[in-house]
């Protein structure tokens, strides 16, 4: 029976660039819808960008520019980050786009006079990175733990959300329905919060601090808190509340959002809509969403990926690299959802040649080539019944009733590798059966119609399964094998009639995953991290010298303005050692006056100098580099150094000075 299904992504902050993470949460969404269609379901999918707010005003101003003007730029590079991920969603919001600004001025006069909105004073730790008031709980040594920066102590009127009067039926609608919030993990952690008193939500900022924002319909004198903006553009993109999509889609609704924003979808959002569904006159839970699904965090290096860390992935550029079906698969492969992981552009290549290549690429080329060559690609039909390749047959159609079910149930991981274990026994079917020496025998040429056709079975059905995680190859695959579009044969015609007609004649087959070297990566992975780790112009030892007509040009002449951005300063190398895994780096940490403490300079130095000969020695440190992870290790900087000949020699004063001194 056909049923509905809602997806949506978080929406996006404009303040940073499509990066890896958001790349995840998008591609997870947008694999479950087509998994949805594949089932015939009435799908809607729904991303898009959350631009209103203290940070996004911020991160304007320090361009110098107009904040819509910022925002339309960011959210256009969202928008065109996603179809070359074959990304296919029915609706992108943005909370600048006037429907959204009316529907949230609609829900809050609603709640407003329905006597959930009141005017109060509130003094508390403000947080501009979290955009939130953090409770002294939150606070570590005075900060905020996320963002390692101070909050202010702002008192000011405002307006409260009286979220607290809703805390008992949360609790009681998670407990009636144990996967609300899943997987489990994320569930308890929101009952665990719900077990201390749940204070009212402030909803409102003065114009005074902040206008970036939209204004509360019963006071011009403030502009809406951006969760309770962001929050409602899952209403807006349905037409809340009279449009036909809100009845046929707003029941089925899944959210899918990553840990970090836990609180605000496990606990705002539904106290929210239990107070419109109140203001409605409807009963509380009427408007509650079917699941929230929440992931893990990818993390590359040593933590979380982060402009200012330096360890930004960009998802389109490996999406052309390696091509958007092999990025999508890597990572719903490679992430159990719920739980975090890590990036690796080799992790990447890694399984791309052992799953790609080696499994599907090959079952793929060997059938259709074997087919080719035996009967001249024309697919026989199987007359005689054969145990062993009825047995396969019957592999493959459990292997579709498993994978829908770890589909359902959003555990990507294990669904592919439901298809995968298939591959694998194709695979081996091929082994065991030798259809080439059945094909050298006249009186086994039965079997090996049967065997034959049983493999061409099977790669139709691999073609249907895979389609929500990599559309492009499996249309690729369908083509091959005179199939029509997988979406169109849906996932109940693979629990009982073959996909592929017998006569129907196939062409010989292209390689869908040609190999990829993984020493060449190695070494542009270790090449990238020399060039991060000064001195990476180390010609080595085995490079040869250019000859003076390929000499590079002389560097371009440079303003002293420009030269003065560089903070130069002096710092006592304090700790050093080597870096583990990495030949020519070594962890230094270095004194540079500061309050905090030294500071960890990962320096490519490690074939010059041993650690201990660095110890107590004054270098010179480039202080204002933006950090990177290299080999796990946060670098704040860089040690300059001289290149000559094959020597490499770090630069010093020739008497002590203060750590801190300013070099010029
Ligand atoms: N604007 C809010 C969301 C409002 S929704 C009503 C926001 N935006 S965000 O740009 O910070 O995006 C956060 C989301 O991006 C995460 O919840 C997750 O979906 C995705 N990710 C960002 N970094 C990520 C990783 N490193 N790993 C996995 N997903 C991550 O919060």
């Amino acid at each position: 029976m056909s049923q509905s299904f809602y997806i949506t992504t978080p929406i996006y902050y404009v303040n940073a660039e499509p990066h890896l993470g958001h790349a995840y949460s998008t591609i997870v969404c947008d694999a479950a819808a087509r998994f949805h269609r594949l089932l015939g379901d009435e799908v809607r999918f729904q991303t898009g960008t959350d631009e209103h707010g203290d940070k996004i005003a911020e991160a304007a101003a320090k361009q110098g520019i107009a904040p819509q003007a910022y925002a339309d730029r960011v959210s256009g590079l969202f928008r065109a980050t996603w179809p070359p991920l074959a990304i296919a969603h029915d609706n992108f919001i943005r909370t600048t786009d006037p429907a959204h600004i009316a529907t949230v001025r609609l829900i809050l006069q609603k709640i407003f006079d329905a006597g959930d909105i009141y005017l109060g004073k509130y003094g508390g730790n403000y947080c501009v990175g979290c955009e939130r008031f953090l409770t002294d709980k939150e606070l570590i040594d005075g900060k905020c733990p996320d963002h390692d920066r101070p909050t202010q102590f702002i008192e000011e009127e405002n307006y409260f959300f009286r979220m607290g009067s809703y805390q008992q039926a949360l609790i009681e609608h998670i407990e009636r329905h144990p996967d609300f919030i899943r997987p489990e993990r994320y569930r308890n952690e929101v009952l665990s919060f719900l077990k201390e008193p749940l204070e009212d939500l402030c909803i409102s900022r003065p114009t005074s601090r902040l206008t970036w924002g939209i204004e509360l319909p019963f006071d011009p004198r403030f502009v809406t808190y951006v969760w309770f903006d962001a929050l409602i553009n899952y209403l807006t993109g349905l037409g809340y509340p009279d449009d036909p999509l809100m009845a046929k889609f707003w029941p089925a609704t899944q959210h899918l959002i990553a840990k970090d924003i836990l609180k605000p979808h496990g606990i705002y959002w539904p106290t929210m809509l239990m107070a419109l569904a109140k203001a409605d006159n409807k009963p509380l839970d009427a408007y509650l969403y079917q699941h929230l699904n929440v992931h893990g965090y990818w993390k590359t290096g040593a933590g979380k990926m982060s402009k200012s860390l330096g360890n930004v992935v960009a998802p389109l550029e490996l999406a052309k690299v390696y091509g958007a079906d092999a990025f999508r698969y890597f990572l719903l492969r490679d992430m159990a959802f719920g739980l975090d992981a890590s990036f690796s552009e080799e992790a990447l290549v890694e399984r791309y040649n052992a799953d790609l290549a080696n499994d599907l690429g090959n079952l793929f080329s060997r059938v259709l080539n074997m087919l080719y060559q035996y009967r001249g690609g024309v697919v026989p039909a199987a007359e005689f019944p054969q145990p062993d390749c009825q047995e396969l047959l019957d592999l493959g159609r459990q292997a579709v009733q498993g994978y829908s079910q770890q589909m359902q149930g959003f555990h990507f991981h294990l669904a592919l590798s439901e298809v995968w274990q298939l591959i694998g026994e194709a695979n081996r079917f091929v082994v065991r059966a030798e259809p080439w020496v059945l094909a050298k025998d006249p009186a086994q040429q039965k079997r090996l119609d049967a065997v034959l056709c049983a493999l061409v079975q099977v790669l139709g059905l691999v073609t249907v399964l895979i389609e929500p995680v990599m559309p492009g190859t499996s249309l690729a695959m369908a083509g091959h094998l005179g199939l029509e579009l997988p979406e169109l044969i849906g996932l109940a015609r693979l629990e009982s009639a073959d996909l592929v007609a017998a006569g129907t004649t196939l062409g010989k087959p292209p390689a869908l995953f040609p190999r990829i070297d993984t020493a060449k990566v190695k070494a542009k992975a270790e090449k990238a991290e020399a060039k991060a780790a000064l001195p990476a112009e180390t010609p080595s030892p085995k490079e040869k010298k250019p000859m003076a007509k390929e000499a590079a040009a002389p560097p371009a002449q440079i303003e002293y303005d420009e030269f003065a951005k560089v903070d130069l300063k002096l710092g006592t190398v304090r700790a050093a050692e080597k870096v583990k895994g990495a030949d020519r780096l070594l962890k230094l940490s270095i004194d540079l006056g500061e309050e905090d403490g030294p500071r960890t300079v990962v320096a490519g130095i490690a074939q010059h100098y041993a650690p201990e000969e660095l110890l107590g020695r004054q270098v010179v440190v480039v202080a204002n580099l933006k950090p990177v992870t290299l080999k796990g290790v946060e670098s704040r900087g860089m040690v300059l150094a001289a290149v000559g000949d094959d020597k490499v020699r770090v630069l010093s004063p020739d008497t002590l000075l203060p750590p801190g001194s300013k070099v010029r």
